[in-house]
């Protein structure tokens, strides 16, 4: 009736960009990331028959009731495919720099995902834990593996074939993240609403669902390689093309801030010196740098000396989902 779990964050290196269903959160293209080290959530959830609806504690604070009721909805999911009935106690510790921006959905869906099927005491396969973690958040789904990971889009409407594979374990490939910080303000325009409003409206969609489709298949193509360059230059074009989606939108919207294009291009500038960089952006303002172990340092002090930069988090390739006693 209680169980913990760890998942880790993850960058997308081809963007999930655009659903094809809302409620099940079914995408309209194959997505492929890598999984982080350094970011991480922890959850405990304990299914109780004494409780009368679900308790959600965050960073040791108990949540509002609008908070309270997302996690719960989520927990619905959960009770209706395992035959759960009880409602549960759900404790939270968020290992990610809260105030820096930096997507937590990805591990908070992934480790409570994990935490309440294994709580619920059925036995599961990694596929159906990655369908579940899907329906919290659509990146959630690639965190339950560790190393570089793709999540399938699927072509059944159920979304039974919608789930996330490893495509190469954690210590296969030592590739780092610079996750640079830029600012600490909230997004405005939410993923979610994000892609919502680009399929809906921008003319510029139908462009990037033919581009991402070659993206994927460059990138997976460098990975199994260990192309680092053909694989930097097909994830920075295609953050690019993600975000060129946006500008296309009605009404038109931008995550990026001046102090981000200042980070891209010194990243730019780098390459120029024959150092090799290059950056992805989610739906934010903070820039991902991706290099080699090699150019880590030289990188890091180039980037440091940017008077936009706020802080710079070192990150490798991290691990898979994992269970943990207490
Ligand atoms: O899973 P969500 O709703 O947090 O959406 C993630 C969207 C991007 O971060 C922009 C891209 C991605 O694949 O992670």
């Amino acid at each position: 009736m209680r169980a913990k779990a760890r998942a880790h964050t993850n960058i997308a290196l081809i963007k999930y960009w655009g659903k094809r269903d809302e409620k099940l959160f079914l995408p309209t293209n194959n997505s492929l990331s890598m999984t982080l080290d350094q970011f991480y959530t922890e959850t405990v959830v304990e299914f109780n028959p004494d409780l009368k609806q679900d308790k959600f504690i965050l960073d040791g604070i108990e949540m509002n009731p609008e908070e309270t009721a997302k996690v719960s909805r989520f927990m619905d999911k959960i009770r209706r495919y395992t035959g759960q009935s009880h409602y549960a106690l759900i404790d939270s510790i968020n290992h990610v720099p809260t105030a820096a921006g930096f997507a937590s959905s990805a591990s908070g869906y992934a480790a409570l995902a994990a935490a309440a099927m294994k709580a619920s005491g059925v036995s599961f396969s990694e596929n159906e834990l990655s369908i579940m973690a899907r329906q919290g958040s659509g990146s959630a789904s690639r965190s339950i593996y560790g190393g570089f990971v793709e999540w399938q889009k699927g072509e059944k409407e159920d979304g039974s074939d919608c789930y996330a594979v490893p495509i190469l374990e954690q210590g296969a490939w030592d590739l780092r993240v610079l996750s640079v910080e830029v600012t600490h303000e909230v997004k405005k325009v939410l993923s979610r609403e994000g892609m919502k409003r680009t399929v809906e409206t921008s003319p510029f969609f139908a462009g990037w669902l033919e581009a991402v489709a070659e993206d994927l298949v460059e990138a997976k193509a460098a990975i199994a390689k260990r192309d680092f360059i053909h694989l930097g230059e097909t994830l920075e074009r295609n953050a690019l093309r993600m975000h060129a989606t946006t500008l296309g939108a009605n009404p038109p919207f931008m995550y990026w801030q001046s102090s981000t294009v200042k980070v891209m291009e010194a990243v730019q500038a780098l390459r120029e010196n024959g150092i090799h960089a290059y950056f992805t952006i989610d739906a934010g303002p903070n820039v991902k740098v991706v290099c080699q172990p090699e150019d880590e340092e030289q990188i890091l002090d180039a980037l440091s000396e940017l008077d936009v930069v706020q802080n710079i988090y070192r990150c490798k390739v991290g691990p898979g989902v994992s269970y943990l006693e207490g």
